[in-house]
């Protein structure tokens, strides 16, 4: 059976479109076939984290709407054996895309996929209430500060609601030299705040700021902590 997996945040910029492509990339390499669908309209980025941006012609809007197959909209990352890019369109306009589109659309790729994986947009707003209409489980991704927790916590009530049924989160950008300062929340406070079971912890690191500006799943760099980070978190999530 195939599974629906969406990468959501309450707040922006916490790091879900590098996740999702590391998370999609991961799988791959232990030999699934996956399909990564940017949900993102507008603001989208997943084929730049891929390395992508040069070959897409169409977008989950032009497979919606008709103009294009499902297989024509599907560009394949040749670093792995089975990952595959579904690109957001490029104009914000979700006027033609309902909960059900977004259920044809993943029913038909979980008959080619073992993995479909949602970007989603930040926030929660009518765009992330359309990428998770087929989502059977979630990842909210946060920061420790304050405010991203938060929101991370509404985001995960308005999953709760929609009916998404495992939820986790997974702190990112985590500073443990801020943390130990007691600058920003430790992750026992973090863990208290939210109701959502936090699947891993990743820290701040320049090489994935750098990887993701160069369109490199870092996890490609198989014997490097960071690597063997995501696969712990992707085994947790995917009990
Ligand atoms: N663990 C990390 N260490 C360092 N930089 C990171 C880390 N995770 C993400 N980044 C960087 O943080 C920025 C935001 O990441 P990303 O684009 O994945 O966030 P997002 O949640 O998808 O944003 P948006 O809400 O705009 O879609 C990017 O510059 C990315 O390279
Ligand atoms: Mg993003």
């Amino acid at each position: 059976m195939s599974h629906v997996i969406l990468i959501a945040s309450g707040k922006g910029g916490t790091g879900k479109t590098f996740f999702a492509a590391n998370l999609g990339a991961c799988l791959a390499m232990s030999g699934k076939k996956v399909v990564l669908v940017d949900m993102d309209m507008g603001l989208r980025n997943l084929d730049l984290y891929l390395g992508l941006e040069n070959r897409v012609v169409y977008n989950v809007m032009d497979v919606i709407s008709g103009v294009c197959k499902i297989k024509q909209a599907l560009v394949r990352d040749r670093r792995f054996s089975e990952l595959y890019l579904m690109a957001a369109s490029p104009i914000r306009d979700l006027r033609d895309i309902t909960p059900l589109h977004m259920q044809v659309l993943c029913e038909k790729l979980g008959e080619e996929f073992d993995y479909v994986i949602i970007d989603a947009p930040a926030g929660i707003g009518e765009g992330v209430e359309v990428a998770a209409a087929s989502a059977d489980t979630a990842v909210i991704i946060t920061e420790s500060d304050t405010a991203s927790v938060r929101d991370a916590d509404c985001m995960d009530q308005l999953l709760r609601e929609i009916g998404v049924s495992k939820r986790f989160c997974v702190l990112n950008k985590v500073n443990a030299e801020l943390m130990a300062m007691g600058a920003v929340p430790g992750i026992l406070m973090v863990a208290k705040e939210l109701r959502v079971e936090i699947a891993g912890i990743i820290q701040y690191d320049t090489n994935i700021l750098i990887a993701n500006n160069r369109g490199i799943p870092i996890v490609v760099k198989q014997d490097s902590y960071i690597s063997e980070n995501i696969t712990k978190i992707a085994e947790r999530i995917l009990v």
